[in-house]
């Protein structure tokens, strides 16, 4: 049986273009997918856009298009991202597709043939920005306007005939199913906010609006629109099919392993889905992790604030490579991470620069003169070499379990450790000054070259387009790439001829005024 791993975006709002905070949950599960797909699993990966209810329909009104044309333009400037981004999503889903129409009113009538969706009328507070209900608690005012505590939103006051869902009915079964599952709600500190909020009483939960129509309609009754979220969380079933649960798809894929989304969201995905996935006797995906944000001098992006960095003018000035390996080694994973160009500037000219690019450049320039430019032949490892390649051996399984607990800041640490380590044994073992012992010249560049490769292997998930340069060398296509083979010290052809390749990363002139 083939090991299988799904895992998910959020699907984004198509309101605005994308800014850094969605190429940042895009990137991250990108490094999880090529991960697990280089460690033998078959992948389902998936991403999108989530187009309905009032804060897509007023930002097409405001736009004076009609809404879908306007989610048609904006649904493009994200797939097109996804291609900059090279992304190895298997779909990207838009929730104006049929096929997710069927699946959310398929959902629906689950839910209400199971009796947990009644009628009844909401009076309270709704963030359209946020897409959320508030209780009067959950409220302040500033400067004369009521706006959410948590997010700083505006909120307007709501009071129309709604379909409710019983979501009071399912708060001892989610805390039950916290605490079968600690790893549900990862990481650890973001579990123990959920819980408390779900320990302090949930209430029924508004899903339906009649107030405005952009949105599936409620079955068999067309005054009501779907609430947007209920809708949107459906997406990660609607990719594998649902409601036919017997198809190939969702047998192999649901639950998903993981699904992947900003701390902001975490309520949606860590109460309401699994609350209307048991109501619906469907399976709860296994992890639910709530990363932090990017901030922008210090504050989280936003329109309002207008303080948005935009991840292509940043891949056109440094490159996609420099952006993935930064935002994935820069901010520590779960932890929000004020984003710099300075700092961007450092991790290109020491880490990929200095330190992995020079370290590929200089071995292979070494070899083309001394060793004929092909991997060497006769060689007798010592203990100074077995030394530092074993070490690839003994950390392959750690590394493993620390990115199933989407653990990134331990990898990154590892690749960083052992480009230092990679390096100080090229210095250290002197192979410029062994011409007398071809052996030990041979032995050390061989050495050199196997760590090379388990390093751009290492990489390949965060730098994917760089290591596949650097790999060159080897002639390793990308289909070569086998995380299992890292333990191995003898993957390299002795005697194969090696390429030159391009200089890796340029480094940046640094103004020091
Ligand atoms: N449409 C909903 C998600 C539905 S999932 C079933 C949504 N969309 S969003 O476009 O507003 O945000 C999508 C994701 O981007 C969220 O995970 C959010 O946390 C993330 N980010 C938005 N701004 C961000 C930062 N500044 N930093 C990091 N991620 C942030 O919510």
């Amino acid at each position: 049986m083939t090991k299988t791993y799904y895992i998910t975006t959020p699907i984004y709002y198509p309101s605005a273009k994308p800014h850094m905070g969605h190429a940042y949950s895009s990137i991250i599960a990108d490094f999880f997918a090529r991960f697990k797909r280089i460690d033998g699993y078959e992948v389902y990966f998936l991403t999108g856009t989530d187009e309905h209810g009032l804060k897509i329909q007023r930002a097409a009104e405001k736009e004076g298009l009609d809404t879908l044309k306007f989610c048609d333009v904006i649904s493009k400037t994200f797939l097109d991202l996804s291609t900059k981004l090279n992304l190895t999503n298997t779909d990207f889903i838009r929730t104006t597709e049929k096929r997710h129409l069927n699946s959310v009113q398929n959902l629906w009538n689950e839910l209400k043939k199971n009796d947990d969706i009644y009628l009844s009328k909401y009076s309270g507070w709704y963030s359209v920005s946020d897409e959320a209900f508030y209780n009067e608690d959950e409220i302040e005012e500033l400067d004369g306007k009521k706006i959410s505590i948590s997010s700083k939103s505006l909120v307007e006051w709501v009071d129309e005939e709604s379909y409710f869902f019983r979501l009071s009915k399912w708060q001892q079964p989610l805390l039950d199913l916290y605490q079968k599952n600690p790893n549900f709600i990862s990481p650890e500190s973001r579990r123990n906010e959920v819980v408390s909020f779900v320990k302090s009483g949930l209430k029924d939960l508004s899903v339906s609006r009649r107030s405005f129509s952009w949105g599936i309609k409620v079955p068999n009754d067309n005054d009501h629109v779907i609430y947007v979220w209920l809708d949107a969380l459906t997406n990660y079933i609607s990719a594998l099919n649902y409601p036919d649960k017997n198809n190939d798809l969702f047998k192999k894929f649901w639950p998903a392993s993981v699904h992947i989304i900003g701390k902001d969201i975490l309520r949606f995905h860590a109460v309401y889905w699994p609350a209307f996935l048991l109501a619906a006797k469907i399976d709860i995906p296994k992890k639910v992790y709530g990363h932090g944000w990017i901030l922008s001098g210090d504050e989280k992006m936003s329109k309002s604030k207008g303080n948005i960095l935009d991840p292509l003018e940043i891949i056109e000035k440094y490159g996609l490579d420099p952006l993935r390996y930064y935002l994935i080694k820069e901010v520590s994973f779960g932890n929000d991470g004020n984003i710099s160009s300075e700092r961007l500037e450092d991790c290109i000219n020491s880490d990929l620069a200095n330190n992995f690019g020079n370290l590929c450049q200089r071995v292979t320039a070494f070899a083309i003169k001394n060793c004929d430019g092909k991997i060497p032949k006769n060689i007798e490892f010592i203990n100074d070499d077995l030394k530092i390649l074993n070490k690839y051996k003994d950390n392959i399984d750690k590394l493993r379990s620390e990115i199933d607990k989407q653990n990134i800041n331990f990898y990154i640490d590892y690749i960083v450790s052992s480009l230092f380590e990679a390096n100080k044994y090229f210095n250290d073992q002197e192979p410029w000054n062994k011409k007398k012992d071809l052996v030990r010249l041979n032995t050390i560049v061989y050495t050199t070259f196997e760590i090379v490769r388990k390093i751009c292997f290492l990489m390949y998930p965060i730098i994917p387009s760089t290591s596949l340069n650097a790999l060159k060398i080897f002639n390793i296509n990308e289909k070569d790439i086998d995380l299992s083979s890292i333990t191995k010290n003898d993957f390299l052809k002795k005697g194969d001829y090696i390429n030159k390749i391009d200089i890796l990363f340029k480094k940046i002139e640094k103004n020091n005024d």
